[in-house]
């Protein structure tokens, strides 16, 4: 039986994830900064461990007690949509903190095992924002621009141990609560700056156009995830949902 550890599944995607290969028979490790019981099936087959991708010491206690890991899904990330004269350094750090470096850590944490054992897969989950530029999302692409750049250059050094990386792009979901926590970040370092409110309106009403139908469910992303892990045919980056598709081409 293979076993998936997965990064930030207290909500959203990672809930979901985890959920899935559940259903599917897999040991999920299921990965929480602050683990709670009530989110996923209670089941001898799903672990819940405590890890915050930021912590070195956090990760090295989660992977002492999570047992081989066939397939690490990294997925924890956080948002920030401002203009980068409205983002002061300490927010440019903490985004690359989590989304970045956290995955090259997680990366770090789990290749010895899979490279030993000639098999692993690892699944970086990025965004859509990276295959088109916006205004307002240059930290957050930038954070996850270079997870896709590592991520193609390590699959390379990684391909004669048999170990897998795979990129899932997903496309704008607003199901999660990802732009919530993005939205209270933003509203703490005082907002967008005054002259930045017509780019602001632009971004605003460019959203409230795009139609339910091109937006991107959380199932898109498990499915893309779900192929990234099982598919050794399947493409380096993934996208996921109709709009990050669309944009893909
Ligand atoms: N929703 C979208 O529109 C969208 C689009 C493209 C890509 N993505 C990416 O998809 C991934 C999942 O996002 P989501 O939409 O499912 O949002 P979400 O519901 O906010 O989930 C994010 C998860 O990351 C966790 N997390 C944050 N910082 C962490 C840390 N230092 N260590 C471990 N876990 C941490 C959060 O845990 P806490 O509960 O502890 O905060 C939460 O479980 C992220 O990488 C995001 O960048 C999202």
């Amino acid at each position: 039986m293979k076993t998936v550890l997965i990064t930030g599944c207290s909500s959203g995607f990672g809930a979901e994830i985890a959920r899935f290969f559940w259903g599917k028979g897999w040991k999920v490790v299921a990965t929480m900064r602050a683990p709670r019981e009530d989110i996923l099936p209670p089941s001898e087959k799903l672990k819940i461990i405590a890890l915050d991708v930021r912590s070195p010491e956090s990760i090295r206690a989660a992977l002492n007690v999570a047992g081989p890991v066939d397939v690490l899904v990294n997925n924890a990330g956080i948002g920030w949509l401002n203009a980068v004269e409205g983002t002061p350094m300490d927010i440019v750090r903490d985004i690359f903190e989590t989304n970045t470096l956290g995955t090259i850590a997680m990366t770090q944490a789990v290749l010895p095992q899979m490279r030993e054992r000639q098999e692993g897969v690892i699944v970086n989950i990025t965004s859509s924002v990276t295959l088109k530029p916006l205004p307002l999302l240059s930290v957050y692409t930038a954070s996850k621009a270079a997870v896709n750049a590592f991520s193609e250059s390590v699959a390379l050094e990684l391909e004669p141990f048999n170990v897998r990386v795979r990129i899932v792009l997903p496309g704008r979901a607003p199901d999660t609560r990802f732009s919530e926590t993005a939205r209270t970040r933003m509203q703490k370092q005082g907002g967008f700056p005054e002259a930045y409110s017509s780019v602001v309106s632009d971004v605003f009403a460019s959203w409230e156009q795009q139609p339910e139908t091109a937006l991107t469910k959380p199932s898109a992303v498990v499915e893309a995830v779900w192929r990234a892990a099982k598919d050794p045919s399947s493409p380096i980056r993934i996208p996921a949902g109709a709009d990050a598709e669309a944009l893909a081409g």
